[in-house]
């Protein structure tokens, strides 16, 4: 992180993929966000279904949620990560621009064959792992290439130390990898056929599943994106991380906690009792790395708590790690049996999981391309600082107006569900429950909206940016520009 030491590397950085990257991450953002708000809109008013099977929610769903994870959030992990590595080790990336160029083509045809298998109701019907094998098979040839290339980098460094971001990084490239094979076991039906059948039945494969699913969030949504914490959170704020001992702690414990937890999508189930208890105790216990990292991300602003003013680019980051506090003080929370009997199959987790993906996931994300576009294009800052700001508050609005929403709907439902009247019948049907949740959903929608909007401020801004901001003399500016 030694400025000095970052601005001499032995090769020059491969910064063409990177752009690569940060395009496609705003992109398929764009993307992600579009099908969330039309998926938002099915499910307050049915008729937007449009009576056709590629259009219907179940469809959509999936591609929203894969479009927001692994084409928004992947492309954004891709781009940070192969910039970090570089600059960190002060070596260019190993494999050279062929390898990256794969990795990036590579990549963008597993989101088109995944999304496209959806539409025509080609799925595994696991959820967040819905491609069928053929799709499966060439994410973890991609996959396998990315781990060479960035553990490659970091070998080759010229730097002694390994900053703390790659280790978050590697972490979430292994992690994925591993959770990824083994939750994909499966055999297709016939060579030529899209088809195949999981080699797992019953209990077994429902924890699978969700030691799987709960592991994309700890170490897709979550380690990955801290890494991007470490790195640009410092950066933008011009100052050293908080505690470096700290960060350190945060890692060993969050790896060592998140993987024990998944056993918390499943209570209630046909799994033993003690798993169910193993997978709450460990999420209780996650609450403290997850804190840990919070204060060390939030504290890294001591002494300089009065840029948040005049930065909005040090605002989106701070408010993410502001949510990523908040997303991992509620899930803990959930994850407690008495509490998971109220919240499970309610909006309530929705609203857990768009605090967590809008307010951390999409932010940090956000920050972090504010922060690459003006350096990778060698412009002195960005177009609009204005409208970074206007694309600030009018996000947060829509975050808030969505996860309030479904706050209330959430709970509302599930007290709702367990209502009894003084004969001891339920005192609601099932349509009035939906009929409840109406006003909620489309305030939720208008949320959505709010966000898209948001993002369609930035893309803007930094198409002027690219197009028209002033070139940077030298070496790309470190400071943002226009006011
Ligand atoms: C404009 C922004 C967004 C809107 C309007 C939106 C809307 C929605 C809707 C309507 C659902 C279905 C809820 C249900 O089945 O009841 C959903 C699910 C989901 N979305 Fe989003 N979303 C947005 C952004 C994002 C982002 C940025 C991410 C991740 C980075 C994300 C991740 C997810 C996930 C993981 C689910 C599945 C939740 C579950 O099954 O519990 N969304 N979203
Ligand atoms: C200490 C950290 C966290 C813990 C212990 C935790 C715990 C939980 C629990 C108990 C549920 C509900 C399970 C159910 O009733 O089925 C849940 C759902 C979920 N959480 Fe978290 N959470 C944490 C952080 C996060 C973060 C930071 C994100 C996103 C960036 C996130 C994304 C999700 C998603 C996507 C689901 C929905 C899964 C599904 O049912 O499809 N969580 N989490």
């Amino acid at each position: 992180m030694d400025g000095k030491a970052l601005a001499s590397p032995a090769a020059p950085y491969n910064d063409d993929v990177i752009r690569a990257f940060t395009i496609a991450t705003m992109f398929w953002g764009v993307v992600a966000f579009l099908v969330g708000v039309v998926i938002a809109l099915q499910l307050a008013f049915p008729v937007f279904n449009l009576g056709l099977e590629w259009t219907s929610f179940g469809r959509l769903r999936p591609v929203h949620t894969s479009a927001a994870i692994f084409a928004f959030g992947g492309n954004a992990l891709f781009a940070t990560s192969l910039y970090v590595v570089q600059r960190t080790c002060r070596a260019s990336l190993f494999g050279g621009p062929a390898v990256a160029s794969f990795l990036f083509w590579g990549y963008q045809l597993f989101i088109v064959l995944a999304a496209s298998g959806y539409v025509l109701g080609i799925t595994e019907g696991r959820e967040y792992a819905e491609p069928e094998w053929y799709t499966d098979l060439w994410l973890t040839l991609v996959w396998v290439v990315y781990l060479v290339v960035f553990a490659g980098t970091i070998l080759k460094r010229r730097e002694p130390h390994i900053y703390v971001a790659n280790w978050f990084y590697l972490a979430f490239i292994v992690t994925i990898a591993i959770l990824h094979i083994v939750n994909n076991l499966s055999l297709p039906v016939s060579f030529f056929g899209t088809k195949s059948y999981s080699l797992f039945s019953g209990v077994q494969d429902a924890l699978t599943q969700w030691w799987y699913g709960h592991n994309a969030v700890g170490f897709f949504l979550t380690a990955g994106f801290l890494g991007i914490m470490y790195y640009f959170v410092p950066k933008q704020a011009d100052r050293p991380v908080y505690s470096y001992r700290l960060s350190i702690v945060h890692f060993w414990s969050l790896i060592f906690l998140y993987i024990w937890a998944g056993p918390h999508h499943l209570h209630y189930t046909a799994l033993p009792d003690w798993a169910q208890t193993l997978g709450m105790t460990f999420s209780i216990m996650l609450w403290m790395p997850s804190w840990g990292g919070m204060i060390n991300g939030l504290m890294t602003l001591s002494g300089a708590w009065d840029k948040l003013r005049t930065d909005p680019v040090l605002r989106f980051l701070v408010t993410s790690v502001a949510f990523y506090g908040m997303s991992t003080f509620e899930g803990p929370l959930m994850s407690i049996r008495q509490v998971n009997a109220l919240s499970h199959y309610t909006d309530w987790t929705i609203g857990h999981v768009h605090s967590g993906a809008l307010g951390w996931v999409a932010f940090v994300s956000f920050g972090a391309v504010y922060f690459l576009v003006p350096r990778l294009w060698h412009r002195e800052g960005l177009y609009s600082l204005k409208l970074v700001s206007y694309h600030f508050w009018i996000a947060t609005i829509g975050i808030l107006l969505y996860i309030t929403a479904m706050w209330v709907s959430g709970i509302m439902q599930g007290l709702m569900w367990r209502s009894y009247d003084e004969l001891g019948f339920l005192q609601y049907s099932f349509i009035e429950t939906v009929a409840a949740m109406h006003p909620f959903y489309i305030i939720r929608m208008l949320g959505g909206a709010l966000f898209l909007l948001g993002a369609l401020i930035m893309v803007y801004n930094l198409r002027m940016t690219v197009k028209y901001g002033p070139a940077a003399t030298g070496q790309p500016a470190l400071a943002p520009a226009r006011a």
